[in-house]
């Protein structure tokens, strides 16, 4: 714990760095917080802004979380330890203290997160991600099912991260309210 918690707290402040507001401020366009979803997130910032502002978001959302880990993995904590800092990373991208912790669905950042962790866990869910978003055009479905088919995975190709991955789903899915709500309704908007 003399290890875990501080590393928890470096994740949660990695992770409360929102890649679609940097983005978006640096090139001083919209913020995504205000129109289409709502999201400061990849797909938001697809929606309203076009593909390379999203890939910049995506691509800071998904690496904010590795420095972290990795220095958590040198340091030699168990899967468990590496599990919660991981959960300090998601805090902190879906709860940011400094934006009146109203972040983003976690998404991008959990990937990051699993990409040290659980590797292939993180590339089949990714690849599931791609599909349907491909498909159904609607990135809360992708993400929602990929979500659901983590931890499935992760008890075939990570058991021991099994448990730290069904933490991440819950969060993420809790985080899809306003998703599900919308594609109950029939109206969410297309990526
Ligand atoms: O990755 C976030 C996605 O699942 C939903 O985003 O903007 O469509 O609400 P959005």
């Amino acid at each position: 714990f003399d290890l875990i918690l501080p590393l928890m707290a470096i994740g949660y402040l990695s992770g409360t760095w929102l890649g679609a507001l940097t983005v978006c401020r640096w090139v001083g366009v919209e913020d995504p917080r205000l129109t289409g979803s709502c999201n400061p997130g990849f797909s938001n910032v697809l929606r309203l802004h076009g593909r390379r502002l999203a890939l910049a978001t995506l691509v800071v959302d998904v690496a904010k979380g590795m420095p972290v880990l990795w220095l958590a993995m040198w340091l030699g904590l168990p899967p468990w330890g590496l599990g919660l800092v991981g959960l300090g990373v998601l805090l902190g991208h879906s709860y940011p203290a400094w934006h009146r912790f109203r972040g983003g669905k976690g998404v991008a950042s959990a990937f990051g997160v699993m990409l040290v962790l659980t590797p292939w866990v993180a590339i089949c869910c990714a690849g599931l991600w791609m599909l349907l978003a491909w498909r159904m055009r609607t990135a809360a479905i992708a993400s929602l099912a990929s979500a659901a088919m983590a931890p499935l995975v992760s008890l075939w190709l990570a058991p021991d991260f099994a448990g730290v991955v069904i933490v991440f789903t819950l969060l993420v899915l809790a985080r899809h309210v306003l998703n599900i709500r919308r594609l109950g309704r029939g109206d969410e908007p297309p990526l």
